[in-house]
């Protein structure tokens, strides 16, 4: 008999002590923390760093990767696609997902955009740059006002439903609104409804995720791939005293210098006491005002996964630690960390007809 033994797939993936969500109401699961690429691959780090720090994530049991068409203009795709190559994990074990909208920084108009024609354009040429038949999951990285509602729903139906470029499609930073209109779309004409929303969620950023899409996660199930849990590393406490010169607002400085500037107003010195409160608190729990961030995020469920940045594989090894934090944050912790906060949204009065 001859030997079929290469062709069974070997498992290279142990999800340690991962936790998984469902990505909104679809079936694919996703671990809780997850790596992306803005600024970093393909940014300030290429090469073998990037690999490792993929690997790394992995080696934790993360198994969701997200990038962006405009990230790099490109060169995040081509970094983490090389890494995901040289890695060669089994494609079923891990889940990609890139974003479309703001092209790579070309000047032709059809080049950015959610028309049908840069929908499907502008995903070809993600997965030319990350060496991949498809993705997992495509985003439309903005709402596009321009382009109508009905082709946009149309030319994400069409990379998933007739050129197998994607599995689902998902939202980054659209209005609750624009989300409905999208999904009741897709319900009455028989296309793709979207499956989640990447926002920005933080404990200094609450009100869209919090309040405005509630809706969206009642009626929807919708899902969230959460980014800058760390408020770009406000939230670590890096910047309590200045900017160290290896730091993100130090290597992109035209990107955060307003960030920057606001850091010495009343409002940005109280962010700064807030993480040294927040500091303490964790101190109490055995963790780092990081993991605490992070596992804050983690202990909201209508977060599906909390996308992590990361400039070293240490950081990631610290990151991941918040795991252990998410059971200590009892009611009593977590109202102490609010009254920290001091930044509960306003939600609309229910005057007594709640559920
Ligand atoms: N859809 C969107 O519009 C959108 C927008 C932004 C981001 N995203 C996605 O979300 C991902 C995460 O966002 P983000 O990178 O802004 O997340 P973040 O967690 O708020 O910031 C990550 C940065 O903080 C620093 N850091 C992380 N862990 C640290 C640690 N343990 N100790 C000290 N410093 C630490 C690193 O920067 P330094 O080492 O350089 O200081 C790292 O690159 C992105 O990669 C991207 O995939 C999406």
């Amino acid at each position: 008999m001859s030997d079929l033994s290469h062709l069974s797939v070997k498992s290279k993936f142990d999800p340690k002590d991962m936790i998984f969500r469902h990505l909104g109401p679809s079936g694919l699961k996703v671990s809780v923390l997850s790596l992306g690429g803005w600024l970093t691959y393909g940014g300030t780090q290429k090469g073998n760093i990037v690999k490792d720090c993929l690997e790394c994530a992995w080696n934790h049991g993360i198994n969701f990767f997200d990038t962006a068409e405009v990230y790099s203009n490109g060169q995040c795709e081509i970094e983490m696609g090389q890494a995901l190559k040289e890695l060669d994990w089994p494609r079923e074990e891990y889940v990609l997902s890139t974003k479309i909208f703001f092209g790579t920084g070309r000047k032709e108009p059809n080049t950015r955009g959610l028309s049908r024609k840069h929908v499907v354009e502008g995903l070809k040429s993600s997965l030319t740059r990350l060496q991949q038949p498809y993705v997992d999951i495509v985003l439309a990285h903005r709402p596009d006002i321009g382009t109508p509602m009905k082709e946009i729903v149309e030319g994400f139906t069409q990379v998933i439903r007739n050129l197998n470029l994607a599995y689902y499609w998902g939202t980054s930073e659209w209005s609750a609104v624009q989300i409905m209109e999208a999904t009741q779309i897709a319900e009455k004409y028989n296309l793709i409804a979207p499956i989640a929303e990447q926002p920005q969620y933080n404990a200094f950023h609450r009100q869209r995720f919090e309040v405005e899409y509630e809706p969206l996660y009642k009626q929807y199930q919708y899902g969230t791939t959460i980014w800058s849990p760390l408020a770009s590393g406000l939230l670590t406490g890096k910047y309590n005293d200045g900017i160290p010169e290896d730091s993100r607002f130090a290597t992109n400085k035209s990107t955060f210098e307003s960030t920057v500037k606001s850091l010495q107003s009343d409002e940005g010195k109280a962010k700064i006491e807030k993480v040294r409160k927040l500091t303490s608190v964790a101190e109490k729990l055995g963790g780092n005002v990081t993991q605490l961030s992070l596992a804050w995020c983690i202990k909201n469920e209508n977060v599906s996964t909390v996308i992590l940045g990361a400039t070293k594989t240490s950081q990631i090894d610290d990151n991941v630690k918040s795991l252990k934090l998410v059971e200590k944050l009892t009611p009593e912790i977590m109202e102490e960390i609010e009254k920290i906060l001091d930044n509960t949204p306003t939600k609309p009065g229910a005057f007594g007809r709640e559920r």
